[in-house]
């Protein structure tokens, strides 16, 4: 396997690009390749056989593109399909394959105390069974879910706040905080754009906790130990594309998922620095 080569993450769309973000920087030295299937996701509403044949469509490409590893960024793919893309690709080709289910259940083990675990995701994730099976391990542990399908319309929207989003997340949440969960698992790509609305109504006792932070550590413990970081001094190169034919769409989402990059930076030479005044927009 070759260390320089890039890093593979599919989603259903842009919602991975909070993972691919995670990456970026617990990874800088990277280079990713990143594949959203706009065409068909949204995944959430979708049946489980038809997210598994999208997402291996997608995890398929971008092995025969000589990845070094894949990341199933979405948890409702990741519910669907962790397993036989594990077997397809770990263990008959060698590639890792790392998804965003256990990341996330681990750093919630860590992180309770009371043992109320409280997990949102789109439909196809909290139908799946996926997080409720991966917290039997410890019978202590007391799981309270729910689909929040409209929190993806939001954000992809740009709504992350204001009376709607305030009156459907009080009737999705409620259950939770009925249920006095101490952390709650943002099970689903598109959530961390809302944790600070969903953090207001839950509460400030309430721990959220992101699998996109805890599965890019994840993609840093697998490249560790399979001795697969890279080790070019060249700059990492990313890529993203996506199916289908909106790309002015997925390119204006995915400033705001991914976040603004550095585009200028202007060089002063040692105590020559004069900023220019700061102009009022009209
Ligand atoms: N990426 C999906 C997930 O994390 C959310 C969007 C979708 O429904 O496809 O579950």
């Amino acid at each position: 396997m070759n260390r320089d080569a890039a890093i593979g993450i599919i989603d259903s769309g842009v919602g991975g690009l909070t993972v691919a973000r995670a990456v970026i920087d617990q990874l800088p030295n990277e280079s990713i390749r990143y594949i959203g299937d706009t065409a068909n996701g949204p995944y959430g509403p979708l049946p489980i056989s038809d997210v598994r044949d999208h997402a291996l469509r997608l995890l398929d490409e971008l092995a025969e593109h000589g990845v070094k590893a894949l990341v199933i960024a979405c948890n409702t793919a990741s519910a669907a399909m962790f397993r036989d893309a594990k077997e397809r690709y770990s263990d008959r080709l060698g590639i890792p394959v790392i998804e965003v289910i256990q990341p996330a259940v681990r750093t919630a083990v860590q992180r309770t105390r009371s043992k109320r675990i409280g997990v949102i995701g789109t439909e196809g994730t909290i139908k799946s069974g996926a997080y409720q099976d991966s917290f039997v391990a410890d019978p202590e542990i007391q799981v309270v879910t729910a689909a929040c399908p409209r929190f993806v319309e939001f954000v992809e929207a740009g709504v992350t706040s204001g009376a709607e989003l305030f009156e459907v997340a009080n009737e999705y949440l409620q259950p939770l905080k009925d249920a006095r969960i101490d952390t709650l698992v943002l099970g689903c790509t598109h959530y961390p754009m809302l944790s600070a609305a969903i953090q207001y109504v839950m509460g400030p006792t309430v721990t959220l906790v992101s699998s996109a932070d805890a599965t890019a550590f994840e993609v840093y413990q697998t490249l560790l130990t399979h001795d697969l970081l890279r080790t070019s001094t060249a700059v990492p190169t990313h890529s993203f594309e996506t199916t289908g034919n909106d790309a002015a769409r997925f390119e204006a989402l995915a400033h705001r998922f991914l976040g603004l990059e550095v585009g200028h930076v202007e060089a002063f030479p040692t105590g020559t620095l004069h900023l220019p005044p700061l102009t009022t927009e009209e």
